[in-house]
């Protein structure tokens, strides 16, 4: 029920250029930081300082820490985790089992129920938006969709956290936000996202978690978060949906809406009449890069504990996602979506040059990409 309106968010805050963090791919591996170069020097000193402020001001936020407000919450929490019986949960699990107490409302009679912390961890159209739908489909699963695509929640460390702690205090009202009874609450968060206005150079731009990802490890280790990872293994199909759907970015071919995920047949196979060209000169090194790229993040937050989930799986095997709900430890149930797949059509159809791309692939370590279609 409450569910169905998180994921008609558009996916990613993609947009403009509001993004801060654009690795430009194609011609040079730039890294594109929009902000002014500072000699090493400078920069020493400015890290420096910030040093010691970043100590001066968590000093003080401790000593105040240790004023009313915090003290009784934290108290309060602890005295809610006594009155809740931990005894019927195994040991190995009770790192990640929570009693949240809301400040906005009280969980009332499912104030002992405990609640799982999540958060997908994903990348730009890799199903991630119909996964989330699937999973806020479960009377007791609450996924609250990108909250990190606005620039400011992502800003910095601290923002992060706050963010983060809100979600899973259960105060973050969104459209996703179940009732008190929630059992697994999260977020999606993507790890980059492409985008380009019609064809490669790609530019890949991130969403805060890599630059932070030893904190954001840290933080979900602490607080005992689980990660869904949810990837896509044929980069080329993912390469002409985000190109496709940049497209339509541009075009809103839907009655003057850009819809980034449709509800009916009619309204995919509009989306799916373009056919975008690649170059095939960068193509080979553009998905090296992503590939390389995502190996690196997944590399730096595997010591978080994770599920990784391929969409192709999910499409072929739809018990599949019984294995997310038994991951979540929330009671099995038939999930449903009312998104439909935009491209179904096999790849040759998809891309305007696919003679010229098969060339170029053909041979190489992605030439899987090039045969391995799925029914649907
Ligand atoms: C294709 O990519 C190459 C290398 O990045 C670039 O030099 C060339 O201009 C691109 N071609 C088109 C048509 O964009
Ligand atoms: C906690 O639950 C277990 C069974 O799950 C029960 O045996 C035990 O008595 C309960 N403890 C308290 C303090 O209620
Ligand atoms: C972090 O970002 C928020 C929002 O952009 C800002 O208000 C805050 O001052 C920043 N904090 C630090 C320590 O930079
Ligand atoms: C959540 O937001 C909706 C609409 O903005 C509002 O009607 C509702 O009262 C809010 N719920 C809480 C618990 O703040
Ligand atoms: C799921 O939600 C229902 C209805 O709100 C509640 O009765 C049930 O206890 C919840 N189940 C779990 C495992 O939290
Ligand atoms: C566009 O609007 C017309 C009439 O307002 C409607 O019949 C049609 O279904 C809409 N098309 C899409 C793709 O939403
Ligand atoms: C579908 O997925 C389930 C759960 O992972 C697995 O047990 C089953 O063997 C799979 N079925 C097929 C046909 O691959
Ligand atoms: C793909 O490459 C192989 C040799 O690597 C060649 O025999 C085959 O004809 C090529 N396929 C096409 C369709 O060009």
């Amino acid at each position: 029920m409450g569910g169905s309106k998180a994921e008609e968010k558009p996916a990613g805050g993609g947009g403009g250029g509001e993004d801060w963090w654009c690795y430009q791919f194609g011609n040079k591996d730039a890294l594109i930081v929009k902000s002014s170069k500072k000699s090493p020097l400078a920069l020493r000193m400015v890290v420096f300082a910030m040093t010691m402020i970043c100590g001066i001001f968590i000093c003080t936020m401790c000593m105040k820490q240790l004023g009313s407000d915090s003290l009784s919450r934290i108290v309060k929490i602890e005295v809610a985790e006594q009155l809740c019986n931990k005894s019927a949960i195994l040991h190995s699990e009770v790192h990640f089992v929570h009693y949240p107490q809301p400040i906005t409302y009280s969980r009332s009679e499912c104030k002992c129920t405990p609640v799982r912390f999540f958060a997908i961890i994903s990348s730009q159209r890799s199903g991630s938006g119909w996964f989330e739908t699937l999973l806020n489909s479960h009377m007791n699963v609450s996924s609250n969709g990108e909250i990190f695509s606005s620039k400011e929640r992502r800003s910095n460390i601290s923002s992060i956290t706050k963010t983060l702690d809100k979600v899973y205090n259960l105060d973050w009202n969104s459209s996703a936000s179940k009732n008190e009874c929630t059992a697994a609450v999260g977020l999606k968060w993507m790890l980059n996202q492409w985008q380009s206005r019609i064809s490669i150079p790609l530019i890949l731009c991130l969403q805060g978690l890599v630059a932070n990802h030893a904190d954001i490890a840290d933080y979900f280790n602490r607080r005992g978060v689980s990660a869904i990872f949810l990837f896509r293994r044929n980069l080329l199909r993912q390469l002409v949906s985000q190109l496709a759907n940049n497209h339509d970015r541009y075009l809103k071919q839907l009655n003057g809406t850009h819809k980034a995920h449709v509800h009916t047949a009619y309204e995919a196979s509009i989306l799916a009449r373009y056919k975008p060209r690649l170059n095939t000169t960068s193509l080979i090194r553009s998905l090296k890069q992503v590939d390389d790229y995502t190996h690196d993040a997944l590399e730096n937050l595997k010591s978080i504990n994770h599920i990784t989930i391929y969409y192709e799986d999910l499409i072929r095997n739809r018990t599949k996602l019984l294995d997310v709900l038994d991951f979540l430890k929330v009671p099995r149930s038939k999930l449903v979506s009312r998104h439909v797949k935009i491209h179904t059509k096999p790849l040759s159809e998809q891309i305007e040059n696919w003679d010229e791309v098969y060339n170029a692939l053909n041979g190489t370590q992605y030439e899987s990409f090039l045969n391995a279609d799925y029914r649907i």
